[in-house]
């Protein structure tokens, strides 16, 4: 295993990354991200692993899963766990089933990045297939609730756990046409403002929503076809602030709206 991962996207973009985080700084936590196979996940998963946490891979495509687990055990000390799951049909049963699995084989959770999303079709309300309309509010803001609430028993035992909700800018301001992707997003900071509350006093577990702003994937392709990929950031270029936001440095910041693109840096850099 090299010293240092082979991580050519992670290279380019550290320079210009508004902190500078240690090696280590999420030795030892344990991070569920959603929909880990592919763009922001992926990238999020790789760079976790790379900053030292063990990551649980969660996403509905096997072999995209298998990809990003060979790449982290290759790359890096830690030690990552395949869970493919299909968010349109989890229930409380397989989120219940899927805390427990968590719970026997690693014992801690210390992070969720719920990433996983589908954009649905761009269309007036008028013309929103109504089916198509609940598969998003599922996979989107759904499923996020219950595995949140499925979860939040092992979280509640780390000793500084952070949720990061993976937002939109449509999700803040409604937009014409971003129909059901839109609405789920909204129904996303809601979760993160109510969560937030909740646990505020308790002041273990901090929630935050991010906006990671255009970014160069499959999604954002879907949502604007005639878009140069090349004029976006990759997703490692914005990735300083979700690491931020699963280090220990944010403790204490919750309930809080971020947009990656216009991020300041931390207080303490
Ligand atoms: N890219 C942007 O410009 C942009 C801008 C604002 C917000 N966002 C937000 O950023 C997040 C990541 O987006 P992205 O651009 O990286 O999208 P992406 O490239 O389409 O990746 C989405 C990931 O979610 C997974 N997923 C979708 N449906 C799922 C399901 N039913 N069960 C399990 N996993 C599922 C996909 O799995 P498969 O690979 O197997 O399909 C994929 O790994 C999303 O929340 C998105 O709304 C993105």
């Amino acid at each position: 295993m090299p010293e240092k991962p082979d991580y050519a996207e992670l290279d380019a973009a550290r320079p210009n990354w508004r902190f500078t985080p240690l090696h280590d700084c999420l030795a030892e936590k344990v991070i569920l991200v959603t929909g880990a196979g592919d763009g922001i996940g992926r990238a999020a998963a790789k760079t976790y692993a790379t900053f030292g946490a063990h990551v649980v891979l969660l996403g509905r495509t096997r072999g995209k899963l298998e990809a990003v687990f060979d790449w982290i055990t290759a790359h890096t000390h830690t030690q990552p766990v395949i869970v493919p799951c299909d968010l349109l049909a989890l229930n409380e049963e397989s989120g219940f089933a899927l805390m427990q699995s968590i719970d026997t084989s690693l014992g801690r959770l210390d992070g969720i990045m719920h990433n996983a999303s589908i954009l649905g079709p761009k269309v007036p309300i008028a013309h929103y297939p109504a089916e198509q309309w609940q598969q998003v509010m599922q996979v989107n803001a759904y499923a996020p609730f219950l595995l949140t609430q499925a979860l939040l028993p092992v979280l509640e035992r780390s000793p500084s756990a952070s949720i990061v909700m993976i937002s939109s800018s449509v999700g803040r301001a409604g937009r014409a046409y971003w129909g059901a992707y839109a609405v789920s997003k909204f129904a996303l900071e809601g979760l993160t403002q109510v969560l937030a509350d909740e646990h505020e006093h308790a002041g273990k577990i901090r929630i935050n929503s991010l906006n990671p702003g255009g970014t160069r994937t499959a999604m954002r392709r879907a949502a604007y076809p005639a878009e140069d990929p090349a004029t976006l950031p990759t997703p490692e270029e914005r990735l300083d602030l979700a690491l931020y936001l699963m280090s220990d440095l944010s403790k204490g910041i919750t309930g809080e709206q971020f947009d990656a693109r216009n991020w300041d840096g931390p207080v303490n850099k």
